[in-house]
């Protein structure tokens, strides 16, 4: 374990005080991190702002110090979810990006409720603009989600009946991986179908999709994401199959069934999302997870750890100790799944701290503002960023291989 090096502290310090000194300017407008435009941007009205010279680079984590660049010297893929609103008005999570992303998501931007404002209507102008911001900086994307039980619209749950929602779930798929056909690195198909607790042989989550299109609607689901978009690789997405618990060991198994069905019946399927939220402190990783892996190797798939953020909710500790416990998480955890070669991508739920999904879903008990991710609120690099920094650098796969 080498979280907490003493080369790590001192580097951070140093990064620390080059990141909240152009933090400092940025907020001053004495400079600004690199170009601003968000997607093309000409049709928004939106004031364009200069594309200006590249930024002054924060000593230690910018360029071959960057987590874009240790994880491309492994093999990997990483970046984080990311707010269309917070890339276009703010430079410095812009800039963060840029520097240390090689794959994007959006954490809400392409899931029906977002681009789905009525059923005759898409409002895709989040989505184009983060599409474009990607390609301009030349970082993939990953389309986040064609079909979750959660995040529907309300129209659709007053108008969506056995006899039309096929064709509603056929149409969406059709019309937004459709849209982006060629240009997205993978689509989340189907996110969080499995909940061994309701209770059926197959696995399937009690939820609209089931009631309403059939307990076919992955492989629907599927076979129209192939149709629209034949270059993007096909994601399964879920959670709780993480720790080494019963549930959790339960929920793996029914995973593996239905990814084995989907193989067996020629349902297109290319990689498997561990969405790996996180506890620090809390229960243990390891043996079931990797075996999981590796069984999705065997049939073939990738693995991409989709969703990554550590919770600090167990531990009551002063921020020190908190800290040191979500990194010490992210190290452990990591360690022995990048040891797979199926394990391609390196996705974390958010850039800094200040936006986590986590201050509202499952906040700490006491209400202090977690401390889940590699950025802290004025984007310096936390100690997280160098334990994940640090287990790429320890991965012994090169280049994929
Ligand atoms: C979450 C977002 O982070 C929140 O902003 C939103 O309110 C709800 O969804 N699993 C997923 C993600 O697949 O889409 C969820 O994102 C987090 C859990």
């Amino acid at each position: 374990m080498r979280v907490g090096t003493t080369a790590t502290r001192q580097i951070s310090r140093r990064d620390l005080l080059a990141n909240s000194a152009r933090a400092a300017l940025v907020a001053a407008g004495s400079v600004l991190p690199g170009s601003l435009s968000l997607g093309c941007g000409d049709h928004s009205g939106r004031p364009q702002l200069p594309a200006l010279a590249p930024e002054t680079p924060s000593k230690g984590v910018s360029g071959s110090a960057s987590l874009r660049a240790r994880a491309a010297a492994k093999g990997l893929l990483t970046g984080f979810a990311v707010v269309p609103s917070l890339l276009r008005n703010e430079p410095i999570y812009a800039a963060t990006v840029r520097e240390q992303a090689s794959i994007l998501v959006a954490e809400n931007a392409m899931k029906w409720e977002a681009l789905r404002p009525s059923e005759t209507t898409y409002n895709f102008d989040d989505a184009d603009a983060l599409l474009n911001f990607a390609e301009q900086n030349h970082i993939k994307l990953r389309g986040h989600n064609l079909l979750w039980h959660r995040g529907i619209p309300r129209w659709f749950i007053a108008t969506a009946t056995p006899v039309n929602a096929r064709k509603l779930l056929e149409s969406h798929i059709e019309t937004v991986a459709g849209r982006y056909a060629g240009r997205i690195h993978s689509w989340d198909v189907v996110n969080e179908a499995i909940q061994v607790s309701d209770g059926r042989p197959d696995g399937l989550r009690d939820s609209p999709w089931l009631r309403l299109v059939g307990g076919d609607f992955v492989e629907v689901a599927f076979k129209a994401a192939r149709r629209a978009d034949p270059q993007a690789l096909l994601t399964y997405n879920d959670y709780g199959i993480e720790a080494e618990s019963s549930p959790d060991e339960a929920k793996r198994q029914a995973i593996l069934l239905m990814l084995r069905r989907m193989r067996a019946r020629r349902i297109p399927i290319d990689a498997v999302g561990i969405q790996s939220h996180l506890t620090a402190s809390g229960p243990r990783y390891g043996a079931g997870l990797i075996r999981f892996i590796a069984s999705a190797r065997e049939l073939d798939l990738q693995v991409f750890l989709t969703e990554m953020d550590v919770n600090d909710r167990a531990v009551a500790a002063p921020i020190a100790q908190r800290d040191a416990a979500v990194a010490t998480t992210y190290a452990e955890y990591l360690d022995p799944v990048l040891a797979d070669p199926a394990v391609t991508t390196v996705l974390f739920w958010g850039v800094s701290d200040r936006d986590t999904w986590l201050n509202h879903e499952d906040s700490r008990p006491d209400r202090k503002p977690e401390r889940p991710l590699l950025f802290d609120p004025s984007f310096k690099p936390t100690q997280s960023f160098f334990a994940v920094r640090d287990a790429f650098d320890r991965r012994a796969i090169v280049h994929g291989k």
